[in-house]
């Protein structure tokens, strides 16, 4: 979707919004898949308000963006607009073991920073490619560990009220891959509160999760992570594998060979291609298991 009325261009700069118009949004996604649309970034958390107010006046749909690294767009000309924050300068500030961070911050950085500073619990997300903001609205985690174990508050645009709002506590519920956040809630900012740790025992958890994941996912390879949920009790990556079918593929979209629930672009995958394969392989587990899998990863189709 292209903004041609110039009436809106100039009002976006006046809210310190960047207008990029035709991005190609594959080039903002792990999986390399997706096709264009006007892209706007944020420079202050404090325009959103104003700016959507401004998209809806104008019937102009909307999706936020955060690293792109969960998620499969739809190919072609997408017929709403993308918002991603700009990251500023610092994004983590720390006081005691308290933690401050923009939701635009790369997840695996503000770790690093954290662990320099002695502060941790974070370990298992290492590698896991993203932003804080993304991690945070589907409560990321592996080897053990959430992200939402650690927030004491969050700061987010709230569609339903248009307001910009800070939750705590029992405001906000973090389940396995779920929270309570709206779809259209944009994150802002977060405060997590991280255990005290010494730097070198918080590398030796970060080398071994890094080992593990090495070892079992293909990390070199264009995948947006895990495409389905574990059902409770189960593995969606062992069932896929046990049914045989790494390696299965719809064009250039690939269940992986090292981990059945990772599906990759192998070259220049469509996103229907991709969507193929994924109800595909759900179609299979069904049958053979009764389980209906769930996406895991976000779909923007048309
Ligand atoms: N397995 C197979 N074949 C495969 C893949 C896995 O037999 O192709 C078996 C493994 O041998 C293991 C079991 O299935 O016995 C579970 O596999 P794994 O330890 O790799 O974990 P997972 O349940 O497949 C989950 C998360 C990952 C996270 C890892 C590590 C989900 C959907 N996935 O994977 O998260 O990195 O645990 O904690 O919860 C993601 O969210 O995108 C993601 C990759």
């Amino acid at each position: 979707m292209r903004i041609h009325d110039p009436r809106i261009v100039g009002k976006l700069g006046e809210l310190h919004v960047e207008l990029q118009q035709g991005a190609a949004l594959a080039d903002l996604t792990s999986l390399r898949i997706g096709g264009t649309t006007d892209l706007l970034r944020i420079k202050k958390h404090e325009s959103l308000p104003d700016l959507l107010n401004l998209l809806d006046a104008n019937h102009v749909p909307h999706k936020f963006l955060g690293g792109g690294s969960n998620l499969l767009v739809g190919d072609g000309e997408l017929p709403w607009v993308v918002l991603q924050l700009i990251r500023p300068e610092p994004d983590v500030v720390l006081d005691g073991n308290l933690a401050h961070i923009d939701a635009a911050a790369d997840l695996g950085r503000m770790i690093t920073f954290c662990a320099k500073n002695d502060l941790g619990g974070m370990e298992g997300l290492i590698g896991v490619p993203g932003t804080v903001g993304g991690a945070l609205r589907m409560n990321a985690g592996a080897y053990g560990m959430q992200i939402g174990s650690y927030v004491r508050e969050v700061k987010l645009y709230r569609a339903a009220t248009g307001k910009i709002e800070t939750l705590r506590g029992q405001q906000i519920s973090f389940e396995y891959r779920h929270t309570s956040f709206a779809p259209d809630d944009m994150m802002l900012s977060v405060i997590l509160e991280l255990p005290s740790k010494p730097f070198k025992v918080i590398l030796e958890g970060i080398r071994i999760c890094n080992e593990k994941r090495r070892s079992s996912q293909p990390l070199g390879q264009k995948s947006a992570g895990c495409i389905f949920k574990n059902p409770p009790g189960a593995s969606a990556g062992r069932m896929i594998d046990e049914l045989g079918l790494k390696g299965l593929s719809v064009g250039d979209a690939r269940v992986s060979d090292r981990h059945a629930n990772f599906f990759v672009n192998a070259g220049h995958a469509s996103a229907k291609d991709m969507l193929t394969l994924i109800a595909d392989v759900r179609e299979r587990v069904h049958k053979s298991f009764g389980v209906s899998l769930e996406n895991e990863v976000v779909v923007w189709n048309a």
